[in-house]
């Protein structure tokens, strides 16, 4: 632990591989378990050329799933995600995971045939997710086009068998973005 209170970057890279291994065999009603289907996230964002912020926000955006870190099983894991990454990976990364559910309700909402696209289980989560919506606390922020960028790698990411980085690849990225971001020991 730092001298202010916050975790130091190995204990942060830790308890991230961690949180990512809990989820092997944790599955929300996708044919894929949350552990595919972070590490498809990132794969997919990695094929887009995506920066190392916004592949490390695919890859933990549904991390608040994990039950290493012990959050309840309710419809705020885009914001317990935020909560959780922020301290550790930056307000960027917070922020991208953090609008994954406001990024579907933007595209339901304002793009058509998006809605056919989405999973069985998608579609059931987004009326308790609020439904279609233009949320403008997300739209008008400077990150909102890479929060849907991340939205469409997480719909692209629940095939099963898909080829996927490794948890240790995924850890190698977040180690990059801790030292650019938050430079503390
Ligand atoms: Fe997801």
């Amino acid at each position: 632990m730092n001298d202010d209170g916050s975790a130091s970057g190995e204990s942060v890279l830790i308890d991230t591989v961690g949180a990512l291994w809990s989820l092997r065999g944790v599955y929300d009603g996708e044919a894929i378990d949350e552990l595919d289907h972070a590490l498809q996230s990132a794969g997919r964002a990695m094929d887009d050329g995506a920066d190392d912020e916004l592949i490390l926000a695919a890859a933990l955006h549904d991390i608040a799933r994990s039950p290493a870190l012990g959050f309840p099983d309710d419809c705020a894991h885009d914001r317990e995600a935020r909560d959780w990454l922020t301290p550790r990976f930056g307000e960027r990364v917070g922020w991208l995971a953090g609008a994954h559910v406001a990024a579907k309700r933007y595209l339901v909402s304002t793009e058509s045939g998006y809605a056919a696209t989405l999973s069985d289980q998608s579609v059931a989560t987004l009326e308790k997710q609020g439904g279609a919506a233009v949320d403008a606390e997300f739209t008008k922020h400077s990150y909102w086009p890479d929060a849907v960028r991340l939205r469409r790698y997480d719909d692209a990411a629940k095939i099963p068998g898909a080829q996927a980085p490794s948890v240790h690849d995924v850890i190698a990225v977040a180690r990059r973005v801790r030292l650019a971001v938050l430079p503390t020991p």
